[in-house]
């Protein structure tokens, strides 16, 4: 028996079906192209590409899992957080398919999903949890950036998250004022590759705060006002890839700076990384070495995993299941600023 589990809480469209902590297919329909020219995601544009593609997408995972709608033991979807309309279509899709097979509904938190995807690895994708510690989980994307305390699975604790702009949505709009397309993170992190991350200092905000809180909108501030103060910066190649570089050196010492110490206060020994700017190369690098530095433990999702995916939502849909925790009514309403317990 399988799970089919599907996720359109944003601006990608992706069905998976996992069976015994296996990913057997994860198919993820990306929408970027569509939001390019706007300069980020469209909510409407978003919930309106989910319809056209729910159907193929599913029907593509199903067919390269070689599994059947009879087949499957039950169906999950995100319930929220995320784009109201965007989420409506994966949830309301997958509640009519439950309805249909006899089979029980599970609503995924599409947080606590993040939280699986670096515990996933190998050939079939396989969820390890038997490696599983305690550990301070940071969560990094267009739409979120956070701290996560999880000592037990299925009981995250939120430490803290941005107060302003996402680390992703600062890589974007950091992005778009120097002329980059969008999504502006995967472009800064190969520019940045040839750049000098000391060439220009941009603000580290709330680095030395104590709290477990981020801020991203001063630093894009920031680079707004040296762009004016700079325009000639623009028009070389070398200069751009060194401003790019800077820029990417203030997001990743915060983030990983901030998890360092989040670890370090709960006195635990164990990280883990997920989210599209976890894909960031500079992040996973400097994290690794802080880490091994602290004598840390580090689990970076795989690339794949980091970006929005069903298969993570499967995972945990599938832990759910075995664990008689997430059984969801078929009439159950999406849940667009569901937000994790804090501590
Ligand atoms: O997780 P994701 O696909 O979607 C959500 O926002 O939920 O993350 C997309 C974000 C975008 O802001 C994109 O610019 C950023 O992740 N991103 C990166 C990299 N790859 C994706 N940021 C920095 N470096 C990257 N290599
Ligand atoms: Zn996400």
């Amino acid at each position: 028996m399988a799970l089919l589990a599907l996720e359109t809480s944003c601006d990608e469209t992706s069905a998976a079906v996992v069976h015994d902590c296996r990913v057997l297919s994860n198919v993820v329909s990306s929408q970027v192209t569509l939001h390019s020219e706007y300069g980020g995601v469209v909510p409407e544009l978003a919930a309106r590409e989910h319809l056209r593609n729910m159907c193929p997408v599913t029907r593509k995972a199903l067919g390269e899992a070689g599994v059947s709608p009879g087949d499957l033991e039950a169906v999950c979807a995100t319930q929220g957080p995320g784009l109201p309309g965007a989420l409506m279509v994966g949830l309301k899709a997958a509640q009519a398919l439950a309805f249909c097979l006899r089979r029980p509904f599970i609503g995924i938190h599409h947080h606590e999903a993040h939280l699986f995807s670096p515990w996933i690895e190998g050939n079939p994708p396989t969820a390890r949890f038997d490696q599983f510690q305690a550990h301070v989980s940071l969560i990094v994307s267009g739409g979120h950036t956070m701290l996560v305390l999880v000592s037990h699975l299925g009981e995250p604790k939120l430490l803290g998250s941005t107060l302003d702009d996402a680390a992703g949505e600062c890589f974007d709009k950091v992005g778009k004022l120097i002329g980059l397309p969008y999504p502006a993170g995967p472009v800064i992190d190969r520019m940045a590759e040839n750049g000098n991350s000391s060439a220009y200092d941009f603000p580290r905000p709330l680095l030395h705060e104590p709290g477990h809180d981020f801020s991203f909108s001063g630093l894009k501030t920031a680079v707004r006002y040296f762009i004016r103060d700079h325009p000639e910066v623009l028009a070389n190649r070398a200069k751009i890839q060194d401003l790019c570089a800077s820029v990417q050196a203030a997001i990743v010492e915060v983030l990983v700076s901030k998890t360092i110490r989040a670890a370090r206060n709960h006195r635990l020994r164990f990280v883990t990384a997920s989210g599209g700017v976890a894909c960031n190369r500079a992040l996973r690098a400097h994290l690794q070495s802080a880490c091994n530095r602290e004598g840390f433990a580090l689990r970076l999702a795989e690339p794949s995993f980091c970006t929005d995916n069903a298969g993570m939502i499967g995972i945990l849909g599938e832990r759910k299941l075995k664990m008689h925790t997430g059984i969801t009514d078929l009439d159950a309403d999406i849940i667009p600023n569901w937000a994790l317990a804090s501590c």
